[in-house]
């Protein structure tokens, strides 16, 4: 009875897990379905059922790796064996006239502490776009980026989906000091923090619990594309402890967060990359499962950071700068030669592929 009543709950198209109303459809149009070209949905074997309802006996031990989450459950496996090398290049198009009013803003709020640099209020009025709900702030680091486009986002406008942010951060303390009242973020949004962090101990339980939270974060990222949709909605916020892309085995792709979250979400309307890692792995299934529409680059010009990614998009043929800039970080020269990192450039894409903003 209390069944068929909470099966009731849900709109058609929905069904019911751990008390939420999940789209039946699991993965965004334009994705591939995890697992379909490797044999995983055969004999009434589903992704629904295996890797989001994850029934006991989905893959069965005598199968060895045969069947896991890693083959069956992520985009970037059944992506990968379906790369195809650069096409003709797309016309590129005007440059967004949306774009380019919150570059001209932004500089003429250049002096006010919040927009304190042309980086973070750019970010902040693009994401208040029409057509931005869904981002990505690859990292948390100090929070000011995720601050910047949570604002944007809790405008109310005509949305498409609901608004979300979600990021990543390895360290526990930046979280923290991002989510402390008196931080950039605070707790001025629903925010939930997914630990992702499996410990240095034990090797083979790790990969238990490590899927253990794999699977606790997808059920957080699915929840976030399931909420109803409405004008004055708040933007929630999902972080996720630990590393985006786990590189505990040596011996090839593993399922990871980042697969996860791209599979549930794209295309994302917007992704700020501002890290001082290479991010090689991160970046391509970035690129390939979350789909971005637009994409904001920060350190472009320092050794280490994003700019080998401008320069990849510079290359590929699908993307067409729309916007730059520069931050300075002190207005006068650094001592010796620290300076060469003083001034931090920035640019934005967008993905010829996809509506322009
Ligand atoms: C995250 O999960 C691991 C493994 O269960 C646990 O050891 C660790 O204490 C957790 N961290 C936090 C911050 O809850």
């Amino acid at each position: 009875m209390l069944m068929a009543g909470i099966r009731l709950g849900c709109k058609h198209g929905h069904f019911m897990l751990l008390f939420l109303c999940i789209p039946r459809t699991p993965v965004a149009i334009g994705v591939v379905l995890p697992g379909a070209s490797q044999g995983c949905w055969a004999g009434g074997y589903t992704y629904q059922r295996c890797c989001v309802g994850r029934e006991r006996d989905c893959f069965p031990s005598e199968f060895g790796n045969r069947f896991d989450e890693t083959t069956c459950c992520s985009a970037m496996v059944e992506a990968m064996g379906a790369l195809e090398e650069l096409g003709l290049p797309l016309a590129s198009r005007a440059p967004s006239p949306a774009i380019g009013r919150c570059v001209e803003e932004s500089l003429s709020h250049a002096e006010e502490s919040l927009a304190r640099n042309s980086f973070l209020s750019t970010l902040r009025c693009i994401a208040s776009l029409q057509s931005v709900d869904v981002v990505l702030d690859a990292f948390l680091g100090g929070g000011f980026s995720l601050a910047a486009v949570a604002q944007g986002l809790d405008v109310p406008k005509s949305r498409r989906r609901p608004p979300s942010v979600f990021s990543f951060e390895k360290h526990k303390y930046l979280v923290d000091e991002a989510l402390a009242p008196a931080g950039p973020v605070g707790d001025a949004w629903p925010t939930t923090v997914a630990n992702l962090t499996v410990p240095d101990t034990e090797p083979s339980s790790n990969l238990v619990t490590l899927k253990e939270q794999l699977h606790s974060y997808q059920l957080s990222v699915i929840q976030a594309k399931s909420r109803a949709v409405h004008e004055d909605q708040r933007p929630e916020i999902l972080i996720g402890h630990g590393l985006p892309y786990n590189l505990a085995s040596l011996s090839g792709y593993q399922w990871n967060a980042l697969d996860i979250l791209c599979q549930h979400h794209a295309p994302v309307d917007l992704v700020v990359m501002d890290a001082e890692a290479a991010l090689s792995q991160e970046w391509l299934i970035i690129e390939t499962i979350c789909m971005p529409r637009l994409v904001a680059l920060f350190g472009v010009n320092i050794h280490g950071a994003s700019s080998w990614i401008k320069n990849r998009l510079e290359m590929l043929n699908t993307w067409q700068l729309e916007a730059k800039g520069v931050v300075k970080l002190g207005s006068k020269p650094w001592k010796a030669m620290a300076e060469v990192r003083r001034l931090r450039a920035w640019a934005l894409f967008s993905n010829l592929a996809a509506d322009p903003p």
